[in-house]
């Protein structure tokens, strides 16, 4: 893949699939439109306390393709990939199902070679697996094809669902940033998690 070393890149994002047995990851595309405003209209309640505020017109088609231009500049600049989580079609005749989101935020080159995770599941996909299988996805994905070095990831102290997920895959907590990031209009405190990806990578080897 080389859309990091394409100055001159068409404004959309790269056409490919990360594929798992039960889910896919792939980066959003201008027709994902409307399923994407019918999830997060779903999800606005129970997702608000996590996320920073939405704007007043987060569930319009306005915001959405914003987003989008955002997206593809993030991901040409190699500053931020993002992806849309979906379920595999349960048949041949359906399409499949967007459950969720995962972002690689605030690539940091150099000598840091990191990126900070963010991600959001449909709250009736919960409990499932669904969200573990794709942290791991994006794992493989930043040490092979972004060859980060590591991944944090920040968490509400009582966001029980999100430290369970990180330690469960192999993040380690790291540490407390008080006042750390403006969610739901409050700046908050949030646990540190960290993951250096080789490690991940030879814990996987002796699996
Ligand atoms: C954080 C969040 C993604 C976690 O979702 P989740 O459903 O708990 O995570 P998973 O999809 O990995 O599911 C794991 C659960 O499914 C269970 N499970 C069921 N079948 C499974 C399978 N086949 N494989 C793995 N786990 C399975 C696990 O036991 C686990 O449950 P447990 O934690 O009670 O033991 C979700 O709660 C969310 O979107 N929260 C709101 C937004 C948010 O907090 N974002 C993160 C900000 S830091």
């Amino acid at each position: 893949m080389n859309w990091m070393e394409d100055q001159h890149f068409d404004p959309v994002l790269p056409d490919f699939e990360i594929r798992g047995s039960r889910i896919l990851l792939r980066p959003p595309k201008v027709q994902d439109e409307g399923e994407w405003i019918d999830l997060r209209s779903r999800n606005k309640e129970y997702l608000t306390p996590f996320e920073p505020a939405w704007s007043r017109d987060a569930l319009s088609p306005a915001f959405f393709q914003r987003r989008i231009i955002r997206q593809r500049r993030d991901w040409a600049q190699d500053r931020a990939y993002s992806f849309l989580i979906f379920r595999h079609a349960a048949s041949a005749d359906e399409k499949p199902k967007m459950i969720g989101g995962m972002n690689i935020n605030n690539v940091c080159r150099g000598a840091a070679q990191f990126g900070s995770l963010g991600y959001w599941l449909d709250e009736w996909h919960q409990g499932q697996g669904y969200m573990r299988a794709a942290l791991r996805m994006i794992i493989y994905f930043s040490y092979n094809e972004l060859k980060l070095h590591r991944l944090n990831a920040s968490v509400l102290p009582d966001n029980d669902k999100s430290q369970n997920l990180l330690l469960r895959v192999g993040f380690e907590e790291e540490g407390f940033a008080k006042s750390y990031i403006e969610i739901n209009n409050l700046w908050q405190d949030h646990i540190l998690y960290g993951l250096v990806l080789r490690d991940f990578m030879e814990s996987e080897q002796q699996i």
